[in-house]
């Protein structure tokens, strides 16, 4: 089973992410949690170049593909292959919201190349956490971010809304503007309805 956490900086997807993780080895699973980009060394090269310099939208794009393509053939197949279940703190919706509606590249060309790098294989399921844009700055108030851009990262939010709008078989949006404990509890609640015993 793949999982991923999608969501604007500040929305708490990498402490849930984390939290499932957790409590899904506790439960006896085998489970893997990786950061996409980065979780191979290659990758994790890759988005230390991504994070540290300012680039065109379309390399942007490309080294984010380049990236979640080795870090789906290196570790999500293999892991997939053992049974275990992969929980990916961010994924193909990222680059969709981020690369497609945020930097305006063509929609089609993202998906074309996010199904490159995934090479067809889709989470089955995507927890889209939700917030306002003011809690998601609160959040991240003085951490380091690459976008300081309000209107950039308000296209965004938007953004994942329509994506979630059109995915509805496969994103569940979560409101997150709750506690940290009820946005877990209700990740919990949708795995249980899709019959994973947790
Ligand atoms: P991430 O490590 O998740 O940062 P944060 O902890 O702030 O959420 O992601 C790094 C940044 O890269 C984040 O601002 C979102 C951006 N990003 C894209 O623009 N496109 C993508 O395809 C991905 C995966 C991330």
């Amino acid at each position: 089973m793949l999982i991923s956490f999608e969501g604007i900086d500040g929305s708490g997807k990498s402490t849930q992410a984390r939290r499932l993780y957790e409590h899904l080895i506790k439960a006896g699973y085998n489970a893997s949690l990786y950061r996409d980009p980065g979780s191979t060394e290659l990758a994790e090269k890759i988005r230390e170049l991504i994070l540290s310099s300012q680039m065109d939208a379309t390399t942007e794009l490309f080294l984010f593909e380049s990236a979640r393509s080795h870090l789906v053939w290196y570790r999500v197949f293999p892991d997939l292959k053992e049974g275990k279940i992969v929980i990916l703190d961010r994924f193909i919706d990222s680059t969709t919201a981020y690369q497609g509606y945020g930097r305006e590249i063509n929609l089609g060309t993202v998906s074309i190349l996010n199904h490159i790098a995934i090479r067809g294989k889709k989470p089955d399921i995507t927890f889209l956490l939700n917030v306002k844009l003011e809690t998601a700055l609160n959040r991240i108030k003085g951490k380091r971010t690459r976008f300081e851009d309000l209107d950039y990262l308000r296209k965004v939010r938007d953004a994942y809304l329509l994506i979630a709008h059109e995915n509805k078989d496969r994103i569940v949006v979560i409101d997150a503007e709750v506690s940290e404990e009820e946005v877990f509890q209700e990740v919990l609640r949708v795995l249980r309805n899709k019959g994973l015993r947790v």
